[in-house]
Formats: C-alpha cells, sequence, structure tokens
C-alpha cells in the first residue's frame, strides 16, 4: 500500500428530515448567501420553497443564479460568481445532482478572485481561498457532495474535464433520500451506472489495496442488488436511501486510500462524448466502460477476472466477466453502445480528434491514439 493521509472534512447530514437541521448550519456562516441550482426541478418538487423557508428563517439576504444545466460549463460560472463577488456573499447554498455542487466549488474559488475561473482550470492559477459551500443532493450520482472535485465544460475550447482542490470539500451536505424520488427513471439508472464507474475506476487504479478492493465490491454489489429493483419501483424510499449512500461512498475517498490513484481513462472518454453530444455522464460510462475492458481484456486479464469473480461470487475468466458486467449495464437500462443514444450524425473522426485534444489516457492503463482508435470501435 501507498502511505496517505486521508481527511474528508465534509459534514454529512444523511437521512430522512434532514433538512431540518439546515437553518441551524446556514445561521453558521453568515446573513449573504448566493443560492445556485438548475433549471427547474427544485420548483417543481416544492424543494425551492422549503430552502427559501429556511433562508428566511435565519434571516438571509438570498442572491440567486439559476439555470445551471447539466454538463455544466464555464460561462455559467463566471456569471455566478461575478453576482456572489459583487454581493460579497458568505457562503454558497447549492441545491442539485452533480451539476450544480461542481458549479458551486468552482464559483467558490472564483468569488475571491479577480481572474476567471478558467485560469484555475488551465492550472495558471492555483485558488488559496474559497467561499464556504453547502450542498443539498437531489440526486444520487457523482460523490461531489463528499469529495473536492468539479468536472466543467468550455465548448469553445473543446474542453470538459475535472479539477479538484482541498477548498473545494464542501463543508456540509444535506442527504434526504426523500428529495430524489423525482429524479426520472433514465437519470437514476444513469446515477446508479456513474456510481459503480466509481468503483471500476478505483478497481483499475494503480497500487495494491486490499481492503479498498472489498469496499469496491460491497459497493458495487449494493447497486447491482437494489439498483434494479429501485427502477422498478422509483418511489421506494428505502430503495432510494440505499442507492443514495452507496453512490457517496463510491468516491469520497474510501475506496482509493492506500492506491497511487484510479484509472480514469474511461472518465476521459465518456467526458468527450458529453462534450460532444451532450451525453448524460452516467450513460458515457456505460457505453464506454465494457469497450475498454474488451480492449484490456488480453493484456490484464486477471484483473478483470477478478473483478467478475469477486461481483458475482463465481469464478469467472476475463471475458465471462466483462459481458457479464455488459449484462449488468443493461439491466440498468442504460446504453452499452453510443448507436443506442439515438444520437444522428456521430464522427469517429471528431470523437478521435478530441481525445487526443485532451490527451485522454489512464493513469494506470496508458492508451495511445492508436489504442482509443480502437476503444472508440468497440463501442460504437
Ligand atoms: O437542472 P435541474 O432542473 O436541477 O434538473 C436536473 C438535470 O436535468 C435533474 N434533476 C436533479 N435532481 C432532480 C432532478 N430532476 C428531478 N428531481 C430531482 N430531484 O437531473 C438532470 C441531471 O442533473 P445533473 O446534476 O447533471 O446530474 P448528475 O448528478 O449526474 O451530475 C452530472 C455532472 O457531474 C459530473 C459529470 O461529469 C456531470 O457534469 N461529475 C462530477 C464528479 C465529481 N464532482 O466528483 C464525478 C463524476 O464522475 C462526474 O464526472
Ligand atoms: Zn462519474
Amino acid at each position: 500500500m501507498e502511505t496517505f493521509v486521508y481527511c474528508n472534512p465534509t459534514t454529512l447530514h444523511f437521512g430522512r428530515n434532514s433538512l431540518n437541521g439546515l437553518s441551524n448550519v446556514l445561521h453558521q456562516y453568515g446573513k449573504r448567501v448566493l443560492l445556485v441550482y438548475g433549471k427547474g426541478s427544485i420548483r417543481q418538487n416544492g424543494l425551492y420553497d422549503e430552502v427559501m423557508d429556511n433562508l428566511k428563517h435565519v434571516q438571509a439576504e438570498v442572491f440567486e443564479y439559476e439555470g445551471i444545466r447539466p454538463n455544466p460549463v464555464i460561462e455559467d460560472v463566471e456569471a455566478a460568481a461575478a453576482l456572489g463577488r459583487k454581493n460579497n456573499v458568505d457562503v454558497i447554498l447549492a441545491v442539485g445532482g452533480g451539476s450544480v455542487i461542481d458549479s458551486a466549488k468552482i464559483i467558490s474559488i472564483t468569488i475571491p478572485v479577480t481572474h476567471p475561473a478558467w485560469d484555475f482550470i488551465s492550472r495558471k492559477a492555483k485558488p488559496e481561498k474559497a467561499v464556504p459551500v453547502i450542498c443539498i443532493l437531489t440526486l444520487a450520482a457523482t460523490g461531489t457532495e463528499m469529495n473536492p472535485f468539479a468536472v466543467i465544460s468550455k465548448k469553445d475550447a473543446n474542453f470538459k474535464d475535472g479539477y479538484g482542490s482541498p477548498l473545494m470539500y464542501p463543508a456540509h451536505s444535506f442527504l434526504d433520500p426523500q428529495l430524489t424520488v423525482t429524479v426520472p427513471r433514465n437519470y437514476t439508472a444513469y446515477g446508479i451506472a456513474d456510481l459503480i464507474a466509481h468503483c471500476f475506476e478505483g478497481w483499475f487504479g494503480a497500487g495494491e489495496a486490499t481492503l479498498g478492493d472489498r469496499f469496491i465490491l460491497s459497493i458495487v454489489q449494493e447497486a447491482m442488488k437494489y439498483g434494479p429493483m429501485l427502477l422498478g419501483d422509483l418511489g421506494n424510499f428505502e430503495l432510494r436511501e440505499k442507492i443514495m449512500y452507496a453512490a457517496t461512498m463510491a468516491l469520497n475517498g474510501l475506496t482509493m486510500q492506500g492506491k497511487k490513484s484510479g484509472d480514469w481513462a474511461v472518465h476521459g472518454i465518456g467526458h468527450i462524448l458529453s462534450l460532444l453530444y451532450d451525453i448524460p455522464h452516467g450513460a458515457s460510462l456505460s457505453i464506454v466502460y465494457p469497450a475498454w475492458m474488451k480492449y484490456i481484456e488480453t493484456k490484464y486479464p486477471d484483473r478483470i477476472g477478478a473483478l467478475g469473480s469477486g461481483l458475482f461470487n463465481k469464478d469467472l475468466t476475463a471475458h465471462e466477466s466483462i459481458w457479464r458486467i455488459e449484462e449488468m449495464f443493461r439491466s440498468l437500462e442504460c446504453p452499452v453502445r453510443l448507436s443506442q443514444t439515438g444520437i444522428q450524425g456521430i464522427s469517429k473522426q471528431k470523437i478521435l480528434e478530441l481525445l487526443v485534444i485532451n490527451k485522454v489516457s489512464g493513469a494506470n492503463y496508458k492508451l495511445n491514439e492508436e489504442d482509443l482508435r480502437k476503444i472508440v470501435e468497440l463501442f460504437l
């Protein structure tokens, strides 16, 4: 195992009615609040009113930035940061899924500076301060509620990728599974695929950490068991609860301690599909993972076989494991080929071009241009 320091400073408030503790927490951070949210779901399901009641209760002065879109873009981050800076906000309250929370994290490091947020993402500048972020999570998927990462797109730079800073851990995250019952069937499924993919990225990462591997198998098995049940019963609180907790644990550091890194090639490829065709994140991963595994099958059969055998409690070869894993994504109603998304005008050449521009490769299993070309062929 590698030596490591593990400090996760996010306070998690988990479970039914956990929002009851919100005003107490808000109270500790000051009265000037930047409220950031998406394109309407929180207005439709009544959460907006509940949040506003809490803010009124602490006599907050609220500045709102509405309209963060899925696969969020840097332009919204810059505009929201300008609003926060102008009004000298004390705290950011992010209400939504990964796109809203990721945007809030970059907004939090951009408010204290005068240069564009892009300078951080392009590694021209390093953050030194951040406005605290409090999250109310409404979609179980990314793990952003308890990690220091954010993923952002800049379309004119052909860019979608992650950025991380210890300053970007949320101070508090509120996770009431009831808030996720309105997530539609497709996004519920993509969220489950995403949490599984986070576990896989850890599994295929560099270094050896057997306890981390056991955490990974347990989290994926939880998702394999309860994910399909949830798709058959979207309003079931207990199933929402299981998936929400699994998603947080899948990417909050737990599975990666003692390893050098995760692999992240599949995420890198998935980000390019989302950038080009606006594919929801989890769907991009269920498309790329089987193809990536098929491509590396002969090079790393042991690691793939061990994953399949561990997940399915059966002695499986790498080949059998891949087919079972692909079948698992299918059973979660997620696409496993790009053609299944119904997107028109897909260009193999364009995908490859952006993969190369963005220098997509794995941290552990390195990919060159020829490798990428073959993987693309496998998922079309
Ligand atoms: O915009 P609104 O109206 O909120 O609607 C959203 C959006 O249309 C809707 N939604 C969210 N909660 C809902 C709901 N609809 C009904 N009821 C609710 N309770 O769902 C749609 C998708 O939301 P989004 O936030 O985009 O989804 P997700 O949570 O999957 O986040 C995806 C983003 O996170 C990044 C992805 O790349 C992508 O940009 N990731 C962030 C990571 C991180 N920070 O650690 C890691 C991940 O690997 C991932 O890359
Ligand atoms: Zn992901």
